[in-house]
């Protein structure tokens, strides 16, 4: 059985991936500092598999500390890295924050694989990457932009210190997963997305919205050149998004990979607008939501959505849920997570 280092396991990806690992009969051991997540997602981890994940509570930029715990662990074959800070809004106002964080993080993991017998990494990286593309669906090859924030420019950083890292030691090997926009929870409601205080992104906004938290939402823009005026982005279930890590793991695991470093876009394949986001969460949980139109919020882009082709044919990796299924679990889990946490 693999042992796969899962980095930020705690986090709202990597929990569900863990839920995967575990699923497809691998052994997960997570590392995280808890500095945004919870202890008690592992109870959830194991209602759901009936397992429960190896933890140890790391700030994996503290180098020696990694260093000793790669020397106890020397059974890991792979390392998922979702160990990161990921608020936009905050990576303006505190660009050191993060970039110390989201570098000197994955600088020390590499650093501990080229000494170490470790020589798989899967790395997560987001579309923000290709800031608005020239041309819909985006692919890989499209040209990646300026970032917009200092968090999107520590994604871009990161897969050149990866990319370079690899050129200089050919026994590295790497996939870097651009997601687009993970939404919902696992369908238990056992664990799901825990955002700290005001949410930025949309759907934890939209559950908020629905439980009485938040008195309405605020759709960021409605004079864009879209159908309805409002942005387009490519949402998809966090459970297909966590199958997906399973799947690169087993590529480098059993070789299969075609080259030593490898990028996959991750979304749905359909670009669906802030409207239709909300008209769909009023008719899948039966529910309306208050709601309007307002300025549009600095930095957004207007439109993206993901060519899945590459991810389809070579990972044979397909988002399976509906938005639908997603937005339900979204709302299951607001209300779970409502009467268990708060
Ligand atoms: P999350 O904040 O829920 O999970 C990240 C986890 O990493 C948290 O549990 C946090 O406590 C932990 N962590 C942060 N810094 C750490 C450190 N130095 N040492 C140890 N643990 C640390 O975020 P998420 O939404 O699960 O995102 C996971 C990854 O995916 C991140 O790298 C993020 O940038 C990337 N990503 C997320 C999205 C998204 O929309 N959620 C989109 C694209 C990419
Ligand atoms: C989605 C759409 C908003 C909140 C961010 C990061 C990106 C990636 C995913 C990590 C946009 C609109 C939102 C609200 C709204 N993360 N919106 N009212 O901006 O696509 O991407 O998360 O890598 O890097 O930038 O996601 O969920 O914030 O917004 O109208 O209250 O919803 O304008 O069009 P975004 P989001």
């Amino acid at each position: 059985m693999d042992t796969i280092l899962v980095t930020g396991g705690t986090g709202y990806i990597g929990s569900h991936t863990v839920v995967e690992l575990i699923n497809e009969g691998f052994r997960a051991l997570i590392v995280d500092d808890l500095s945004n997540s919870n202890i008690e997602v592992l109870d959830g981890i194991e209602k759901i598999t009936g397992v429960r994940p190896g933890f140890e509570k790391m700030d994996i930029c503290n180098g020696p500390l990694l260093k000793s715990f790669m020397d106890r662990h020397k059974d890991i074959t792979a390392i998922i890295h979702f160990a990161a800070s990921k608020s936009v809004e905050e990576s303006v106002g505190k660009p050191l924050k993060y970039y110390r964080n989201n570098l000197v993080s994955l600088m020390n993991l590499l650093e501990e694989m080229q000494t170490g017998s470790v020589s798989n990494l899967v790395f997560s990286s987001s579309c923000t990457v290709y800031g608005q593309p020239d041309k819909l669906p985006v692919t890989e090859s499209a040209p990646v932009k300026k970032a917009e924030s200092p968090y999107g420019n520590t994604k871009k950083i990161s897969e050149d210190i990866i990319a370079d890292c690899i050129k200089a030691d050919n026994s590295l090997k790497s996939i870097s997963l651009r997601y687009f926009n993970p939404i919902g929870a696992h369908p238990s409601a056992l664990i799901g997305e825990l955002p700290g205080g005001i949410p930025d992104n949309l759907v934890p906004f939209i559950t908020q919205t629905a439980i009485g938290m938040r008195k309405e939402i605020k759709v960021f823009g409605g004079d864009y050149n879209t159908s309805d005026g409002s942005c387009i982005r490519d949402y998809l279930h966090v459970t297909d998004l966590a199958k997906a890590h399973v799947v690169a793991i087993k590529r480098l695991l059993e070789k299969r990979n075609k080259s030593n470093y490898e990028v996959f876009n991750l979304g749905t394949g359909k670009g669906v607008s802030v409207l239709e986001v909300i008209k769909t969460f009023e008719r899948a949980n039966s529910l309306t939501l208050n709601y309007k139109i307002t300025g549009r919020r600095a930095g957004d882009i207007e439109q993206v959505w993901a060519d899945t082709s590459l991810a389809n044919s070579e990972l044979g990796w397909k988002a399976e849920s509906s938005l639908e299924e997603a937005l339900i679990s979204a709302w299951k889990w607001e209300q779970h997570y409502r009467k268990k946490y708060k």
